[in-house]
């Protein structure tokens, strides 16, 4: 690992996707890196899925020491990798990718800590005994089940456009806990405490057609999402008078500073970019 400061050439990292552009990640490892006196530079890689191993390899090979990983490419990214931390193993999803000089490609997952750090410190939420909902089955996802299993809700619903992908999620993580699986249209109520969009829906401007009775006025709803303004989600939610709703912002920059953490042994206060950022709600 690098812990090389001013001298020399910036080592070299960076966020690979499909699509990029919207990414909020150089701004925050920019923030960082100043804060922490880290000599480093944080690029966009667009990568298409048929491209992504020999693309991501190439970059590694050519001096890029680590990269974070997001849609659609977190299962890959984890096929891809020689070694994968304990929760990446749990997650079978790889959002950071560090390269080591013994040449070792470690997977990692910090999504799950990042959700989490964001709902208990930075939102205030207690999680244990609450009834969760989780829509979407896919890598992001796959990254926080096995942490919000770990806070002992009461309840754990995962529910997805294609059931089967849910179904099998919940049977993969039921060892840690009581969990359900299920298509839309079978979510029950009554409502929940804490509703979480983990789809890539909002990235194409949609919401789901939901059943009736999900959201009621305790409810607090988290959408991975982030952007300015609202997404679908957010909107369908206040529609319903939800008591609070979020974007993903504080779990962006959380899972940013644990990546950070393992790419830089060093790591970052989240405050100052959590304040930075809330300009651009
Ligand atoms: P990510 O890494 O963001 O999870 P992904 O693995 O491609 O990306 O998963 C995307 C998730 O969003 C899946 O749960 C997907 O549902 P399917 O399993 O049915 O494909 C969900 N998703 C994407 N677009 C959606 C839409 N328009 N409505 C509902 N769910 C959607």
């Amino acid at each position: 690992m690098s812990t090389g400061t001013h001298l020399g050439l910036p080592d070299q990292y960076g966020v690979a996707g499909h699509p990029i552009a919207h990414s909020w990640s150089p701004f925050i490892h920019g923030m960082f890196a100043k804060a922490t006196a880290q000599n480093l530079v944080y690029r966009l890689f667009d990568i298409a899925p048929e491209d992504f191993r020999g693309e991501v390899l190439r970059l590694l090979t050519g001096g890029v020491r680590g990269l974070n990983i997001t849609l659609p490419h977190k299962q890959a990214a984890a096929e891809l990798v020689n070694e994968l931390t304990p929760r990446a193993v749990r997650a079978q999803a790889v959002n950071t990718i560090a390269y080591f000089d013994d040449s070792k490609l470690l997977g990692d997952n910090t999504d799950g800590v990042g959700l989490i750090n964001d709902l208990e410190q930075n939102l205030k939420l207690e999680l244990a005994h609450k009834r969760i909902l989780v829509l979407g089955a896919g890598g992001a996802v796959r990254g926080v089940l096995a942490p919000l299993m770990e806070r002992d809700p009461g309840q754990l619903v995962v529910a997805n456009r294609t059931p089967a992908r849910a179904l099998a999620l919940a049977r993969e993580f039921s060892d840690l806990g009581p969990i359900v699986g299920c298509g839309f249209d079978e979510i029950e109520g009554p409502p929940y405490d804490l509703l979480i969009n983990g789809t890539s829906a909002s990235l194409q401007g949609e919401m789901p057609e939901m059943p009736a009775g999900l959201i009621g006025e305790d409810s607090i709803c988290y959408d991975m999402a982030y952007g300015r303004g609202h997404t679908p989600f957010t909107l369908w939610a206040k529609s319903l008078h939800a008591k609070r709703t979020t974007k993903g912002w504080g779990m962006l920059v959380e899972q940013a500073a644990a990546s950070f953490a393992l790419w830089r042994g060093i790591r970052p206060d989240t405050k100052p970019v959590l304040e930075a950022l809330a300009d651009y709600h």
